[in-house]
């Protein structure tokens, strides 16, 4: 008897929220308060390959060429149960999963990580899932998985059915709509932050005077980025991804106890950034649960604005990023 091969390879690229995702009101299915907005990037990516194994006694993964133990291998082995579901007979798999850049540093690893492993296991089940579907469990590996199985410009809708069918993202424009735009990633610092964005929004929603208002201006934020990106208008984008960001920033700057992701660094660019757009160059920062500040630009601006940030000392690397494309299938296996 032949025995198929329950094995595949999926790459997904990270992606960047210019409406974030804070906050959740359900954490056991991760259904959000508030809709979001994202660019996929095509420089920042996760390759995942899965192989369930009838042998296999146990979860065997490793990330980054780690092996994954505690809270990470649990993550991974939930979600790999998740997918399996709807089969009779859960079977144990090896997975090797490798990113191009650092993980839990505010570069959104684990939505590009866990975009692969759904993809990536899905396939090696035998499934063949529509984008919503895949999507819709990409999200319960972490909520902003959901927008990178889809590229180009995303959103992910918040949904309001108490089982999350309907929360799922939804392309607004392909990655061809608006090649040119651009994003200066800053690396400041590439340890592991000592607060998880899933803590941290969770305490936020606990206990941040600020959180309401947060949610007051997210919808019409989220309506003026689709605008923005649709008429490809960069200031408009900036602007809104910009002050959106900051507004995220401020809630959880005001939880009991506060904490901040802010660097040194950080600050320093943010206020480059700044100085640059009143010297007229048009350019704009967001930041994520970390210190790497990502800078919006257009093409044209590239070089100038590469050249201003490398001479401040506090910053490690520089990775230029467009818009990038959807997960998808690889023949080429991790192993
Ligand atoms: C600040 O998707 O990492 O990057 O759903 O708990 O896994 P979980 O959280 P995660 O949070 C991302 C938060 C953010 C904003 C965003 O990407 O929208």
């Amino acid at each position: 008897m032949v025995m198929m091969l329950m094995k595949a390879t999926a790459i997904a690229n990270s992606n960047i929220a210019l409406v974030k995702y804070w906050g959740k009101r359900n954490s056991d299915l991760i259904l959000p308060y508030n809709s979001s907005v994202s660019m996929t990037l095509n420089n920042l990516n996760t390759k995942t390959t899965v192989e369930f194994n009838k042998t296999l006694s146990e979860y065997e993964v490793t990330i980054n060429r780690k092996v994954a133990k505690g809270e990470e291998l649990a993550r991974v082995a939930n979600h790999l149960e998740l997918l399996q579901n709807s089969s009779p007979h859960k079977i144990f798999a090896k997975v090797r999963s490798e990113s191009n850049f650092p993980k839990k540093a505010g570069l959104a690893s684990s939505a590009s990580g866990f975009a692969a492993l759904t993809l990536a296991g899905t396939k090696a089940l035998g499934q063949d899932l529509t984008v919503k579907n895949l999507s819709i469990l990409a999200r319960r590996g972490s909520g902003s998985a959901s927008r990178s199985i889809l590229g180009g410009f995303v959103e992910w809708t918040k949904g309001s059915l108490p089982d999350g069918l309907d929360s799922h993202a939804l392309q607004i424009k392909k990655e061809a709509h608006w090649p040119e735009l651009s994003m200066i990633v800053t690396i400041i610092s590439t340890e592991e932050k000592k607060v998880s964005s899933r803590a941290g929004m969770s305490q936020t929603v606990k206990n941040s005077p600020f959180y309401s208002a947060w949610l007051d201006t997210i919808e019409s934020d989220v309506e003026k980025m689709k605008q923005a990106i649709s008429e490809k208008d960069f200031i408009q984008l900036g602007k809104i991804a910009e002050l959106n960001a900051i507004k995220m920033h401020a809630t959880m700057q005001t939880t009991t106890p506060p904490f901040i992701y802010w660097e040194a660094g950080s600050l320093s660019i943010m206020k480059e950034v700044l100085k640059l757009r009143e010297e007229g160059i048009e350019c704009y920062f967001t930041m994520d649960a970390g210190p790497q500040v990502k800078i919006l630009c257009q093409q044209k601006d590239i070089e100038t604005i590469k050249s201003r940030v490398t001479e401040i000392n506090l910053v490690k690397d520089i990775i230029i990023c467009h818009p990038g494309k959807e997960a998808r299938l690889t023949e080429d296996h991790l192993f």
